[in-house]
């Protein structure tokens, strides 16, 4: 009866479509890019730039943000510190003078790398596109850079641009929205200047219009059952469909194709598994005490042409309110909603397992945790010692079937177990609407 609920529980979760562009773990999560005009002089406009990523555990990996724009009338860039348009275009009207920096209609703007001479440099800039999620570090998740703009006509104001976008798949952006000015400080709070306008363009993310299929799944293990719970069989992808490529274990890809533009991430290139997905997260019940239990999870990289740094991993499970120790990870809780705290949020330690190493070079992290056993709550009956979802980088990982959860020695159904089984799946029907 228990398993039977949980089962229809599991189901409805799965045929719940994902809601356009709001994720209930991070429901005011945003990229916001917001435009400071600085200065306006006879044809031309100074202005800041700067990307925040307003988002709890989505973070901006390499090779970075793609900053993408039309606009209004025949604008083109002078110029730009920390950062730079991938293309100048066609300048050919400017004959005979000095050539502007950009010339497109649509520029796409890109980072500088680390490393840039100081005077291309501004704040925050120069790390490659890279960025953090806010929770991750306070210092890395925002991006800015300045640019020379020559309006249209010398008697115009500056328009903002339209159709604006960061380059990563996943992200739709809204139109400009003009805001309180921004106040800049000079000398520490005693004098304030301001932006002469200020607008705010608002990037959300959504899985649908991120991609189509998985890029993880999880398997599991516990000490009480011989069963080792695969990843499901085609997770990511079938094996042999075409369409798929993968690499034999032990094979090294002699022709790894390099992608031609730096700008853009590789095609990822998997382990060839039952499962196809370039990332495994695998949930070992490893312990039980008399008041705490342990769990170890350990991610494993199946990607052969990709480093995954600044990796997130976002776990649902109703113990995590009773975590007491995570050994060798960040933890942080993420209570959106005050009466459910059974989400959160697991993230590396800088220089030591902050970057999941491509397949091939130790291409694992790992850690272990200890949780009290929340009396009247906790059980390992019915598989509830196993997570109810996980999401590494954002994206959601597909779990195996719960009816193949590793199961108890002797299988009874006592009243108590199926009453938690009733109350699990109370918690998910709670989660899901
Ligand atoms: C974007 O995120 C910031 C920071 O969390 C928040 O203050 C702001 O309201 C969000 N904007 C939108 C439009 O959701
Ligand atoms: C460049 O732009 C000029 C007009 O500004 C146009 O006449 C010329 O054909 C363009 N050249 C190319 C290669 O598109
Ligand atoms: C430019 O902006 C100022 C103030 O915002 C306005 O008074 C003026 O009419 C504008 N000029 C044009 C050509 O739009
Ligand atoms: C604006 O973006 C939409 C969707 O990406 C595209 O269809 C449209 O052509 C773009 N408009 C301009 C003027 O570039
Ligand atoms: C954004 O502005 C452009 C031009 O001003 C307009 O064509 C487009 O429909 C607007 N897009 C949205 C999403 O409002
Ligand atoms: C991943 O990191 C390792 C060690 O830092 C490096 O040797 C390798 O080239 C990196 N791979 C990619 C695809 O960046
Ligand atoms: C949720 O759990 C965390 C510890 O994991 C605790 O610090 C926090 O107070 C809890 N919040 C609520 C609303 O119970």
């Amino acid at each position: 009866m228990g398993m039977v609920l949980i089962f229809i529980s599991f189901t409805l979760l799965c045929l719940v479509p994902p809601s356009y562009g709001f994720d209930p773990m991070d429901p005011q999560g945003n990229i916001t890019i917001k435009w400071d005009l600085l200065q306006s002089n006879t044809g031309t406009t100074d202005l800041k730039i700067s990307i925040s990523n307003y988002q709890l555990y989505r973070h901006i990996e390499p090779p970075g943000w793609k900053l993408g724009w039309f606009w209004e009338g025949d604008e083109v860039i002078w110029s730009m510190t920390g950062a730079q348009a991938t293309q100048q275009g066609n300048c050919s009207r400017f004959k005979g003078q000095q050539l502007p920096h950009s010339c497109e209609k649509a520029p796409l703007i890109v980072d500088l790398l680390p490393g840039t001479p100081y005077n291309r440099q501004t704040a925050n800039c120069c790390r490659g596109g890279v960025l953090t999620s806010m929770t991750q570090d306070p210092s890395k998740y925002t991006a800015s850079f300045q640019m020379n703009v020559g309006v249209a006509t010398d008697s115009s104001n500056f328009t903002m641009p339209f159709n604006f976008s960061v380059g990563i798949a996943g992200y739709s952006c809204s139109n400009a929205t003009e805001v309180p000015a921004t106040k800049f400080t000079t000398d520490g709070g005693r004098r304030w200047t301001q932006a002469l306008g200020t607008w705010d363009v608002i990037c959300i993310y959504s899985l649908t219009l991120a991609s189509p299929s998985p890029k993880c799944c999880v398997s599991l293990s516990s000490f009480y059952s011989k069963t080792i719970v695969p990843c499901p069989q085609c997770s990511c992808g079938c094996q042999g469909l075409p369409g798929t490529q993968c690499v034999k274990f032990g094979d090294v890809p002699s022709l790894l194709q390099q992608n031609q533009d730096p700008t853009e991430a590789p095609t990822p290139l998997v382990r060839c598994t039952r499962h196809m997905c370039p990332v495994n997260v695998h949930w070992h019940v490893k312990q039980s005490y008399k008041e705490y239990w342990r769990v170890k999870m350990t991610m494993t990289n199946l990607n052969i042409v990709k480093n995954y740094s600044d990796w997130t991993l976002v776990v649902m499970h109703p113990n995590l309110q009773s975590l007491v120790q995570v050994f060798s990870f960040n933890f942080k809780p993420l209570n959106q909603y005050g009466s459910v705290n059974d989400t959160g949020m697991f993230w590396g330690t800088r220089f030591y397992n902050d970057v999941l190493l491509q397949e091939g070079e130790m291409g694992n992290v790992q850690s272990e945790m200890l949780l009290r056993k929340d009396p009247g709550l906790f059980t390992f009956r019915e598989g509830w010692a196993f997570p109810r979802r996980i999401s590494f980088n954002g994206d959601d990982c597909v779990m195996p079937p719960p009816d193949q959860y590793p199961k108890l020695p002797n299988m009874g159904n006592t009243a108590k177990s199926s009453r938690s089984a009733i109350f699990f799946s109370f918690l998910l029907l709670l989660v899901m609407f």
